[in-house]
């Protein structure tokens, strides 16, 4: 094109001519005009007035014109380069409050319109319960045990000193897998955990089994056919039913905080001597006993409910286990996880446990954890 020290011809430079640099800023002008993005003008302003855009490649032709020209080119592509710059500016400030009341518009969130509503879901309060209660025992360096709920018959009842005519053993108190000769049953109680943590642990043991157990018994107040116990054994040394008082009242204290409880005489064929533990009814506190006007529907008026059954571990049962009677001793406990949970929660019914009405769920929401 042109060169430094060339003569100074007109036609050499029609780039820089005031037409071509007229062109150049309404080009450029209808280039930003035209931009109706952010995005859009970036790549316009670019093309425009980027180092390869025509104002700037006529920008550097200047120094090759003879010095008697470079003065008006010079300001003339000065000035061209002034309004497209104004021109860039403004149309940016349009384009990105445009831009900015879209998103206004398109991010909007009406507070007034109705929720979505998804609930939370949340474990069941007897699940909780087992956890707290099994808390309770993991603090004191207890182990949690496990045992099958389809058991065999041997465990449920023959290692605890069940004999075969004992009245719980009959089809009509014990739910029998077929084929009843197979000897299986549904447990009724947590107990042959026992059994099978003495057989497969070494001592001492310490263990609580949390699970779920089956009866052919009524479905009332404070009854239901399958509902969960929490076991308890201990075998050690020298362990009394000091020990296992001691133990009760700790589980019964953390579970109700201040309650009057009362150890009761009982049989049970795997424990001697036996107890039963009962709570004060947290519905009528004693009040419905003798008194006909005010009967008590949750402690059929007794004044106390059963809590769970212990007693210290009966030596025939260590000797079915393998356990030398004359050296170690313990005690064993099953208490009702519906029953603990109608004394926490004040619920009256254990039937609202099982039934699968949310709403009681979510009653206690929160509660037995
Ligand atoms: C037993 O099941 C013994 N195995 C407890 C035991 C263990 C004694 C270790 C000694 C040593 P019992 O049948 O009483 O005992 O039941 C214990 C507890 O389970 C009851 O006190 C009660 O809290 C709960 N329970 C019993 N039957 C039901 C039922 N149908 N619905 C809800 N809870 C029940
Ligand atoms: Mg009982």
């Amino acid at each position: 094109m042109s060169g430094r020290g060339d003569n100074y011809d007109p036609k050499q430079v029609a780039v820089l001519s005031e037409e071509a640099v007229e062109e150049m800023v309404a080009d450029a002008l209808a280039a930003f005009e035209a931009a109706g993005s952010v995005a859009e003008l970036k790549a316009a302003r670019a093309a425009h007035t980027g180092e390869k855009s025509p104002l700037a490649l006529a920008n550097r032709e200047i120094g090759a014109l003879p010095p008697q020209a470079r003065k008006e080119t010079g300001r003339r592509i000065g000035q061209a380069r002034g309004r497209v710059n104004q021109a860039l500016a403004a149309r940016q400030e349009v384009v990105s409050a445009a831009e900015l009341d879209q998103r206004l518009v398109a991010e909007a969130v009406d507070v007034t319109l109705p929720m979505d509503l998804h609930p939370a879901g949340a474990i069941h309060p007897i699940t909780g319960l087992i956890d707290l209660m099994s808390d309770v025992f993991v603090a004191m360096g207890w182990e949690i045990a496990e045992g099958p709920e389809v058991e065999a018959e041997w465990l449920n009842f023959d290692a605890l000193n069940i004999h075969a005519d004992h009245p719980a053993r009959g089809t009509t108190d014990t739910l029998f897998v077929d084929p009843i000769e197979n000897h299986q049953l549904l447990r009724t109680h947590t107990s042959p955990v026992q059994i099978r943590s003495l057989l497969d642990r070494p001592l001492p043991v310490y263990v609580v089994c949390p699970g779920k157990v089956y009866r052919a018994d009524e479905f009332d107040a404070t009854h239901v056919p399958v509902f969960h116990q929490i076991e308890g054994l201990c075998v050690d040394k020298g362990i009394t039913m000091a020990n296992l008082k001691g133990t009760l009242d700790h589980l019964a204290t953390s579970m109700f905080g201040d309650i009057r409880t009362r150890l009761r005489p009982n049989y049970f064929p795997f424990t001697e001597p036996s107890a039963e533990m009962d709570l004060e009814c947290f519905v009528c506190h004693g009040e419905s006993v003798g008194n006909p006007e005010r009967p008590c529907r949750t402690c059929r008026s007794e004044g106390w409910i059963e809590w769970g059954g212990c007693g210290v571990v009966n030596p025939r049962v260590l000797a079915a286990a393998g356990v030398d009677p004359d050296v170690y001793s313990g005690f064993a406990f099953g208490m009702g996880i519906e029953r603990t949970l109608m004394f926490r929660n004040n619920a009256a019914d254990m039937r609202d446990m099982v039934e699968g009405d949310i709403r009681f769920s979510r009653s206690l929401k929160g509660e037995a954890r």
